[in-house]
């Protein structure tokens, strides 16, 4: 369909007797930023699975239009393989080899240039030749973005990709996020437990809840956002979730 990055309709997945998605609908618009939230357990990680192409077994329609790329909650970087090698795991440059694979040599330095150049991007360029377990929580999880940007993708999936970093991190996390989009402008979705993280980052706020979109909300804040922006969406997504907002009760 033209103008749009991700079609869902009728989406229903289940496993063994029950049905974790029923019948869900989604479009999401290039460039736009759609935030997640629901329960633990409401299935946003299976959505993002089936649109990331890691689920097939499904029934309903899920259309994606264009290069996909997702960043998980844990980085999932191969403690064998230095850093840069890690961003360009798997990717495969137009008529190139396969520029992560070991087999290639240490002289490919093409391969090289295009994962230091992303990981630039999130600033870690000094950090190409490490090792992955010398990172730290937050730089490995910046690592993972530049794996993901690296494929250039016009969707990208991030399933609470800084639920495991401490409160400072996690906010230059939302800075850099939000210039990466800004600058490549693929289409977001973010899945958090974080109410505020997505009322700050994104376009529109969904809540995944009985195996559909049951509530939705467009954020018109100019950026960059303060916490005091959406006051009101905050309090009624809150409800959403069933968590009384201890702010506004
Ligand atoms: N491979 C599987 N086999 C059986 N059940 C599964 C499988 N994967 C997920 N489920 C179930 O589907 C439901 C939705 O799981 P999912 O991981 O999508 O939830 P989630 O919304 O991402 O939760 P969280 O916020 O805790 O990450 C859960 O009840 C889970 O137990
Ligand atoms: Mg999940």
């Amino acid at each position: 369909m033209a103008g749009v990055t991700v079609s869902v309709r009728g989406l229903t997945k289940r496993f063994g007797e029950r049905a974790v998605l029923r019948g869900l609908d989604l479009e999401i618009a290039p460039g736009e930023f759609v935030a997640l939230l629901g329960r633990s357990g409401s299935g946003k990680s299976t959505l993002l699975k089936v649109l990331a192409g890691l689920d097939t077994d499904v029934t309903g329609e899920a259309t994606v239009d264009g290069q996909v790329s997702v960043a998980f909650q844990q980085p999932r970087l191969l403690p064998w393989r230095r850093v840069w090698r890690n961003v360009v795991l798997g990717l495969h440059p137009a008529g190139g080899k396969n520029v992560g694979n070991k087999h290639v040599g240490d002289t490919n330095t093409a391969g090289r240039d295009v994962a230091v150049k992303a990981l630039s991007e999130v600033r870690l360029a000094d950090h190409a030749d490490a090792w992955p377990r010398t990172l730290s929580g937050g730089e490995a999880q910046r690592v993972s973005l530049a794996r993901a940007l690296v494929r250039e993708p016009d969707l990208l999936l991030l399933d609470e990709p800084f639920g495991a970093l401490d409160a400072l991190t996690r906010l230059a996390m939302h800075r850099l996020v939000e210039d990466l989009w800004q600058r490549h402008r693929p289409s977001v979705l973010l899945v958090t437990h974080d109410v505020d993280e997505a009322l700050l980052l994104a376009d529109r706020v969904l809540v995944l809840d009985e195996g559909h979109i049951a509530a939705e909300y467009r954020l018109t804040h100019a950026r960059p956002r303060q916490l005091s922006d959406h006051i009101d969406v905050r309090a009624r997504v809150l409800g959403d979730l069933g968590v009384t907002d201890r702010a506004t009760a």
